[in-house]
């Protein structure tokens, strides 16, 4: 069975004026020890689908249709308790927003204690704090006594991304969702942060959705990839698969757009924009900026097919032998 599973799930922001239509019938699968891949460019709405899996959306966010399936029980149909339990004991998450993952008025102690009174609710209050010296430990952080009595400024930016991943690690009994865990860190302690999280993963049995810009990092800790764009997935296949062989014209794009593995120069990114999520383009979403688009593409939204074993890809390019197999 599968530990997660997100069924066309649609998600909207409103704002006095305009509705956002971003996420656009998004389908996921999450089976216990995946690991798995979530692609696109800056926009694409991957934070929208972590937050509305755990409905810790922005007021502006609504979840209007869909399915949230955690072992087997639709989070979208539960009460708010269920919810929280689950988010405090079985889901963990790393946010991209390192600023608002710590209070910068409470030391890290109180601010770990805090979680663990709720992600270990069945433990004696008195083994809380070695717990979190445990945590911080296995997140390699040396004199966690030292840690624990500091305030956050008083950290260096990869001690604090350390904080933050233990802290996840406490509430991510089952699945860790890791939001550009290294978004604001120098890029010599990126990849020692990334290498970590693939370990720890590993080491505790958990499952992980990993959203990376790094797509090098990506294609080494993952097994399996989802290609997001302008709110709908338009490719999922095994990760070494979808590096070598992309098979949607935005896949390609994306990976061509990425900077080299060996290189420090950024990527230039992919010419146009993505759209206004006000009034998003008919059929499929990413034809105004599709090289191969027909006139099927502007009218009919291409039907998620699957190609070969576990690929599939949602463009017409590959829909039309897909009836004859
Ligand atoms: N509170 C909000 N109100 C209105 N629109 C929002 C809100 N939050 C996000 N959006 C819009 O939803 C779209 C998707 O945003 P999201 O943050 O999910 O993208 P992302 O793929 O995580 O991007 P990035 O790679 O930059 O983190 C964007 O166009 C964004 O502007
Ligand atoms: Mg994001």
């Amino acid at each position: 069975m599968n530990l997660l599973e997100v069924r066309n799930l649609r998600v909207n922001y409103r704002s006095y004026w305009y509705t956002y239509h971003v996420l656009n019938d998004v389908s996921l699968q999450v089976s216990q020890g995946d690991k798995v891949g979530l692609i696109g460019e800056s926009g694409s709405g991957k934070t929208t689908l972590l937050k509305s899996i755990l409905q810790i959306l922005p007021p502006q966010g609504r979840i209007v249709s869909g399915e949230v399936l955690w072992k087997g029980t639709d989070l979208l149909k539960v009460s708010k308790d269920y919810v929280t339990n689950v988010r405090r004991k079985e889901v963990g998450m790393i946010f991209q927003d390192p600023l608002g993952a710590l209070n910068p008025v409470f030391k890290v102690k109180e601010q770990f204690l805090d979680i663990l009174r709720h992600s270990h609710s069945d433990h004696d209050k008195s083994d809380h704090l070695s717990l979190a010296e445990e945590l911080l430990r296995s997140v390699m952080l040396p004199d966690t006594a030292r840690v624990l009595e500091s305030y956050p400024f008083q950290l260096s930016g990869g001690m604090r991304q350390r904080v933050i991943i233990a802290m996840a690690l406490a509430s991510a009994r089952d699945l860790l969702l890791a939001d550009e865990p290294t978004t604001n860190l120098d890029v010599t302690i990126q990849d020692q942060i990334l290498r970590l999280i693939g370990e720890l993963v590993v080491k505790r049995g958990l499952s992980m959705i990993l959203v990376s810009h790094a797509l090098g990092m990506v294609a080494k800790m993952t097994h399996r990839v989802y290609v997001m764009y302008a709110g709908s997935i338009v490719e999922e296949a095994p990760t070494l698969k979808l590096f070598s062989e992309p098979l949607h014209p935005y896949t390609s794009m994306l990976i061509e757009s990425a900077p080299r593995l060996a290189s420090t120069r950024l990527g230039e990114g992919i010419k146009g924009n993505p759209p206004d999520y006000r009034y998003p383009p008919s059929g499929c979403r990413f034809h105004p900026r599709c090289p191969y688009a027909t006139g099927i593409c502007k009218e009919v939204r291409p039907p998620n097919v699957e190609v070969s074993k576990h690929r599939y890809v949602a463009c017409h390019m590959y829909s039309e032998g897909a009836g004859g197999g």
